[in-house]
Order: C-alpha cells, then structure tokens, then sequence
C-alpha cells in the first residue's frame, strides 16, 4: 500500500508544472557564503558510490525521508537523546536507511571551508542530486536555502510513520533507468501492489509514457525531486545550521 502510495505521489509530483517549487529556496544559495559547497558533496558522494554503489539509493531515499517526515529540516539525521528515539535510531528504519556516514564525512569537509553556513537539509538535497546523476545519468539543479529543524522527530508522532522497507528497493530500481516501468507493464514486478499503477487509466497512461521515453522519465525524476525537496522547508531565520555530528545545537 505505501509502495503504491509512494508510486502516485512520485507521479502526481512529475505531473505538475515546473513552476518554482519555492519561493524562498535558490539554486546557488551559496555562490556567495560557501561557492564550493556543492561541488565538495559531489566529491565525497561520488567517491562514496564507486566504493558502495547500493549507497546511492540510500541517499536518496533519506532525502525522501527526511522530506516527507517533518518537511526537509534534516531531522532525519539526528540521534537520539536520551529519553527520545529518533528516526535515526528507528528499529525498522535503522538497517535500511544508509549513507548517514556520507552525509557526516560532507559536513565535516564542507564545514572545514565554510564554518556554520550549509545546513546538513542542502547536503542532504545535493547528495541525493549527485547519487541520481552518477546512477541514472538524471542531472538537475538543486534548490537550496534549507535550514536544519531544531528538534528531532521522534515515532510517537504519527506523522513518523517508518517508510516501507521495500521503498528502498523500489528506488533502486527507480535510479538506475525507466525500465522498471517496462517490468510493471509487462507485470513482472516485484511488488504486487504496483499493479495498482495499473488499474487507474492515468497512471497506466503515465507509466506506458515512461517505458517508451526514458528521457522523459528522467526529467520528471528530476521534476519530482525538486518538488519534493521544498515540502515544508524551513528557511531565513528559521532553524539553524546544525553544526555538530547528529545532533541539533540546542537541546
Ligand atoms: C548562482 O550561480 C548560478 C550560476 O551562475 C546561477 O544560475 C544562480 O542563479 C546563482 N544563484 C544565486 C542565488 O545567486
Ligand atoms: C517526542 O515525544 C515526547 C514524549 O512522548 C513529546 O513530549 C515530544 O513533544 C515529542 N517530540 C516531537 C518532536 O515530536
């Protein structure tokens, strides 16, 4: 049921304009503060995914996480406190969500020439960005201007719902080229609940479309990240610029 819930808001998010997806995100929003932000994350990812290409989906399945948890605050990254458990530290998430250490060795480097200036939110939003280029060859420009939420969403909170573990596996598929889309048409998918991508005649439309233009599928990959990469994201002087491993500044 996520799986397919997952599937209909990845396509309904493909489905809408290409309008800015925020008003207050920018491409570049370090150009000025920190002009190598992004291309220190994309060296760290890079290395990262030619040692461990399965790390890949994992980053960008956090970014998914953190985004559809709390909105794309980074939450997602933060331990547990005593007397809280985070998402981080979720029994069910903990084995599937992978790259945390990525994400800790980007900071660490990007905080080393811009001290307190990318929030750990944009690292996120840049890794994933990179996992889906060097995995699919998907390029687009990343939004950034994010800052870092300044609790960590813990599971009593139902909108902490852990995600499906098979989501991970979808994305795999998902990264790497349209031809899952070929499998759901000729119904030999993995999960029996995609097959509900084919019973409502819009989404069987859309994923005949995506298995015929693998381009196309790629610009609304990358449609679909941007759009989800501004769900409810703190900005100005909201938040902060969490500068430690894992943990919000104040606590
Ligand atoms: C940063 O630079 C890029 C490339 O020149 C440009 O497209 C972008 O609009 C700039 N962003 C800001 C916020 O200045
Ligand atoms: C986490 O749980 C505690 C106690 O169950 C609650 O007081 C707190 O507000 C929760 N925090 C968040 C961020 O949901």
């Amino acid at each position: 049921m996520l799986t397919s819930f997952l599937y209909m808001f990845f396509l309904s998010m493909a489905c809408m304009s290409t309008a800015a997806a925020s008003l207050s995100l920018k491409i570049g929003f370090y150009n000025q503060s920190c002009p190598s932000a992004e291309e220190i994350v994309k060296n760290v990812v890079d290395k990262a995914i030619i040692r461990n290409p399965g790390l890949g989906a994992g980053l960008i399945r956090m970014h998914f996480h953190d985004c559809f948890v709390r909105g794309c605050d980074a939450s997602v990254l933060v331990d547990s406190t005593p007397g809280s458990r985070t998402e981080k530290e979720h029994l069910i998430n903990n084995p599937s969500l992978r790259g945390y250490e990525v994400i800790d060795e980007a900071k660490a480097e990007v905080e080393a020439q811009c001290p307190q200036t990318v929030s750990r939110a944009d690292i996120l939003a840049f890794a994933a960005r990179d996992s889906a280029c060097l995995l699919g060859g998907i390029k687009y420009a990343v939004q950034s201007g994010r800052r870092d939420g300044l609790y960590p969403s813990n599971i009593s909170n139902p909108r902490d719902l852990p995600m499906d573990p098979k989501f991970s596996r979808m994305l795999i598929l998902l990264v790497l080229d349209n031809s899952y889309y070929q499998n759901v048409v000729n119904r030999r998918v993995l999960f029996t609940s995609d097959q509900m991508l084919m019973a409502s005649p819009e989404t069987a439309t859309m994923v005949k479309i995506f298995r015929r233009e693998g381009e196309l599928w790629a610009k609304n990959f990358a449609k679909a990240m941007v759009h989800m990469g501004s769900i409810k994201v703190l900005t100005g002087f909201h938040g902060e610029i969490r500068k430690s491993f894992g943990a919000v500044n104040r606590n």
